[in-house]
């Protein structure tokens, strides 16, 4: 009997080890983007972190789905204190500039070896799902690290990018295979991450709660639709509940995390489009007073409450209003702006989707009894009276 050896450095049992390395990392740096996305300052670097947490969680899912293939629980930790410890470090970044540097510089470049070696050294015919996975995965995650390349020009390598890679070699490099080397001090000083209360933004912007969550009134069209657009080139507000929410609840199923990171994401997309809309119309959004407010005021409460109050209270009330603003400016064949509106809802409607479907489950991950429809009613009535009305009221200030 002729016995061949294969050619191939990566067996079956390696592959499994391996993807489960990778889905770890991707899975937490979605983690990170999402409880930094609200910390963050740069309105440019928000718009981007909705995106790549997006992508990230695409990731998880290809990886995800392959792994369920070849492993039960498809969810697993990957089984290497050195490891965990890399990616638990990697949020304590000192600032923004540091933690897309930890993140990006180095960690990401180092995935992007182990995916194209692994490509390389796993069965080509008998692996195949793998090597599909990787080769739109690597099509993300070369632009996300040119991305931060191009953005961190001025930045020199400094302490804590050392740290985060020097956190990579204790764990052996991405595959666990590199010689390990000693693991490094505690960074000092040590910057804990906490979740943010305040939503950050950059010097540009003035920040105000100016008719903060009321129903614009506004009978002149052209004067509606500048209020309207302006509101969407805020919508940030709403992509920052969203990660805040995906950040406090690991406990939630990978599938809410998904949808989450879209939902997210979107929100960062219609506050895109409201700033190239204001850009088409010779707008300069920075001119726009932020309501950070409405983030102070919503994070205050627990992650199924503001859940419930931006799913059931924002997005289901906004359809009436959209629909009213098409109906008014189709009148002026303004098809941009109906254009916009009709993905915008689109979105919407998804989110109103999510939040039904995940609202029960939120409760009971939060360990609150209410039945699920009492609880909407009751957040939403919370919601009519603190946001509709404007008022806003933050109950315990000392805890901002
Ligand atoms: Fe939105
Ligand atoms: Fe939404």
């Amino acid at each position: 009997m002729q016995t061949i050896p294969p050619k191939e450095q990566i067996d079956f049992e390696t592959n499994k080890r391996l993807l489960n390395r990778y889905r770890f990392i991707e899975y937490e740096t979605l983690r990170i983007l999402a409880g930094w996305l609200p910390a963050t300052a740069r309105m440019e670097w928000k718009l981007a972190m909705g995106r790549l947490l997006w992508e990230d969680a695409q990731h998880v899912q290809q990886l995800y789905q392959r792994l369920r293939e070849i492993q039960t629980p498809a969810f697993r930790p990957p089984g290497d204190a050195a490891l965990e410890q890399l990616m638990a470090e990697a949020i304590h970044a000192p600032n923004e500039c540091d933690l897309i540097a930890g993140l990006f510089r180095v960690i990401k470049p180092a995935l992007i070896e182990a995916y194209r070696w692994h490509n390389e050294q796993t069965f080509a015919n008998p692996d195949a799902p793998t090597r599909y996975a990787f080769k739109h995965i690597l099509i993300d995650e070369e632009e996300q690290v040119r991305w931060a390349a191009e953005i961190l020009a001025d930045h020199p390598v400094g302490p804590w990018e050392q740290y985060i890679a020097a956190l990579l070699s204790a764990a052996g490099g991405v595959t666990g295979r590199n010689e390990r080397t000693p693991s490094p001090q505690p960074f000092s000083p040590a910057t804990p991450f906490t979740p943010a209360r305040q939503a950050m933004r950059d010097p540009r912007f003035s920040l105000v709660n100016r008719k903060a969550g009321q129903v614009i009134k506004e009978p002149d069209i052209a004067t509606r639709r500048q209020l309207e657009f302006e509101n969407y080139s805020q919508e940030m507000l709403a992509a920052e509940t969203v990660a805040q929410v995906i950040y406090l609840s690991p406990q939630m199923p990978w599938e809410f995390t998904y949808d989450s990171a879209r939902h997210c994401y979107d929100e960062t997309r219609h506050c895109q489009l409201g700033i190239e809309w204001m850009k088409h119309h010779g707008l300069d959004f920075t001119t726009v007073p932020q309501n950070t407010r409405i983030f102070a005021w919503r994070s205050q409460y627990d992650p199924a409450t503001q859940y419930t109050m931006l799913t059931m209270g924002n997005e289901v009330h906004a359809f009436p209003y959209r629909h009213e603003s098409i109906a008014a400016y189709k009148q002026y064949n303004d098809q941009l702006s109906i254009q916009y509106i009709n993905y915008d809802m689109a979105d919407e409607r998804q989110h109103v989707a999510y939040g039904k479907k995940w609202i029960p489950e939120l409760l009971e991950k939060n360990g609150i009894d209410t039945p699920a429809e009492q609880f909407i009613s009751e957040a939403v009535a919370l919601w009519e009276a603190e946001y509709r009305s404007g008022t806003l009221p933050i109950h315990d200030e000392q805890r901002l």
